[in-house]
Parts: structure tokens; C-alpha cells; sequence
């Protein structure tokens, strides 16, 4: 457990703009249950780290919700798929201590496995995301994602014991099946969505946005570009659904982007939308070059409902 802006180790020599960071469950809950029996709010913010703008919106509204915020580092291994990018994931410890420092985060959790999954990852318990909504579109294509995300976030609520847990809306999909987790394992955590954060072309920050040639970031652009283009078509109800996702995935492959899907769900539940369903989401999530970038808009439909 340790200070980080060299004030010495103790609680003692703290002051205000201190962050502690701990790696152990024991050593947060001596600093917590303080909090708690002072009537504090906890607000926590889980990442895996190499945090970025979008992140730090994440603690500057648990900031603005909640009394104290612990941020959780975590590269969660159980997310991952065989093939997929765990271990050249970013990390950068350092410049994400930095990062939380001038953001005034108060608690930097960053717990190894041995501490997240104590009995190792082939003993664990693993649970298993609710399927209506994880088994489609990301956990489609991405088989366990969610169960590893649940069966993480989970145990992070249970060392942290927020009472505000803030997630971004740039993973749709992990906030409503967070929002069930909670709601389905009767968590008393209150969770708080935060839009998502963009670069100047519109695209969506991401950890993943770092793997990305020059080049590539431009053509990565046109996933907003095209997800706002279809959802002013799908206000007005100009056109069948089906028929704006076929032309969007068109215009992504023109744009040299793969599209692993695009689709226009119900925001709620993401349920495939009927006539009278009136919030919508789109989702999308596409390759460009090895690089997989998620990203999705809201939309109101006003027009007359095609299906
Ligand atoms: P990570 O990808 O690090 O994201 C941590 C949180 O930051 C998530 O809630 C994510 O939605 C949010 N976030 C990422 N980019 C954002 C952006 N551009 N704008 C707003 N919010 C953004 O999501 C995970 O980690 C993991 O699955 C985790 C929940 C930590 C479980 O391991």
C-alpha cells in the first residue's frame, strides 16, 4: 500500500491531492470502511488501465455522484478469447498513476490475479452473463466475453463494495449487462453511465486506438461517420432496418473496415426493434486492419416505423 505523491507511506502524511494505491482486499477495506463509517458515498471505476480522456470522464462523474472514488486496474484475463489481444494489451501503469493523480482519483486498486481469482483461473467460479443480453452481437462474436467481465466486475464489487459503480457508454452492451448483474444478484450499487468520449474526428477513445497506423485512425473515423449517418436515417423512418444496415455495412467495407455486425437494437434490452419501439441503439463493431473498434449512437425514432 503506498502514498503516491511522496508524502511518505503512512496515512499520516497524506494530504488532500494524495492517491493511495493498494493491491491488496484487506488494505482497501481498512481504508473504506473508514469512509463507510463516516457516512461516505464510494463511487468505483473499473478499467484494465492504459486509461485515456474517456476514462478520466468516468472519475470526474463518480467525483461529482459520490464522496470518494476508488479506480480498479485490472487486465482481465477471462474477458479475452484465445485469440485475442490479452497479451499485447497497453499496459502503462506509470502514465495511468500520473493520469489519476491529476484527476484527484483517491484509491488506485490494482490487484494481481492471485487476488482476483485466488483459487487460480482454472478453479474459479466463473459466472455466466445473462444470454438476452450477452449472447448476441459482441458476445456473438466474442464467446465468453461477458461471462468474464461479469465474473470480474463482480468480485470487484464485492472487495470494493461501492455505492455508485460508473461504466462508459461507448460498451453499450457491458453497461446493460452490468445493469442486469447488479440488478439479478441484488447488488445495492447504483450505476452510472457516462457518454462516450471522442476524438476530434468523432472516434470513439479507446485503449485499442493505440494499435492503429496513421492511416488506419482516419478510415476508423468513418464507423461515427456511419453510425450517425444511419441513425438520421433511422429517425425519420426512411427506410427498412434491414435494408440501412446492409447499405452501412456497405459503406464500411468501402471504407476498408470488416464489420463483424451492425444493427439497430432496442436500447433497453437490445431486442430487434418493432414497429412501435421508439429508443433505439445502433451497434457496430469492425476490424480495421488487426484492431477491433466498437462504437454506437442512441437514436429517437420520430418518423412514421418501418421494421
Ligand atoms: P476498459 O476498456 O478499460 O474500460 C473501462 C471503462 O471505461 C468502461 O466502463 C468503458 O466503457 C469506459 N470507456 C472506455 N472508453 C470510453 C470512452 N471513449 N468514453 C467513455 N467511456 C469509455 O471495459 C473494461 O475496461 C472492462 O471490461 C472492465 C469493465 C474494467 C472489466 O474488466
Amino acid at each position: 500500500m503506498s502514498w503516491l505523491s511522496g508524502k511518505g507511506d503512512s496515512p499520516a502524511g497524506n494530504t488532500s491531492t494524495d492517491m493511495l494505491r493498494v493491491e491488496l482486499p484487506e488494505q482497501l477495506e481498512a481504508v473504506t470502511g473508514q469512509w463507510r463509517q463516516e457516512g461516505l458515498k464510494i463511487a468505483l471505476v473499473p478499467t484494465m488501465g492504459n486509461l485515456h480522456e474517456g476514462h478520466l470522464a468516468l472519475v470526474e462523474a463518480a467525483q461529482n455522484e459520490a464522496d470518494r472514488v476508488v479506480c480498479s486496474l485490472y487486465v482481465n484475463p477471462t474477458q479475452f478469447g484465445e485469440d485475442e489481444d490479452f497479451e499485447r494489451y497497453p499496459r502503462t501503469l506509470e502514465a495511468d498513476i500520473t493520469l489519476l493523480q491529476e484527476a484527484e482519483c483517491d484509491v488506485l486498486f490494482t490487484p494481481d490475479s492471485r487476488v482476483v481469482y485466488p483459487n487460480g483461473l482454472d478453479n474459479a467460479v466463473h459466472l455466466v452473463a445473462s444470454p438476452d443480453l450477452a449472447a448476441s452481437l459482441e458476445g456473438a462474436n466474442r464467446p465468453g466475453h461477458f461471462d468474464g467481465v461479469v465474473s470480474v466486475v463482480a468480485r470487484l464489487f464485492n472487495m470494493v463494495k461501492p455505492d455508485i459503480a460508473v461504466f462508459g457508454e461507448k460498451d453499450y452492451q457491458q453497461l446493460l449487462v452490468i445493469r442486469r448483474l447488479v440488478e439479478d444478484l441484488g447488488y445495492r450499487i447504483r450505476i452510472l453511465p457516462v457518454p462516450t468520449v471522442r476524438e476530434p474526428s468523432g472516434l470513439a477513445m479507446s485503449s485499442r486506438n493505440n494499435y492503429l497506423e496513421p492511416l488506419q485512425r482516419e478510415a476508423a473515423s468513418h464507423l461515427q461517420t456511419v453510425l450517425q449517418e444511419t441513425a438520421s436515417r433511422v429517425k425519420g423512418g426512411q427506410a427498412e432496418m434491414k435494408k440501412l444496415e446492409l447499405e452501412a455495412e456497405i459503406k464500411l467495407e468501402q471504407h476498408g473496415l470488416r464489420v463483424d455486425y451492425f444493427a439497430v437494437r432496442c436500447s433497453e434490452d437490445l431486442a430487434i426493434p418493432q414497429k412501435g419501439d421508439r429508443h433505439l441503439r445502433i451497434l457496430a463493431a469492425v476490424w480495421c486492419g488487426n484492431t477491433r473498434l466498437i462504437d454506437n449512437v442512441f437514436v429517437k425514432r420520430v418518423g412514421i416505423c418501418k421494421i
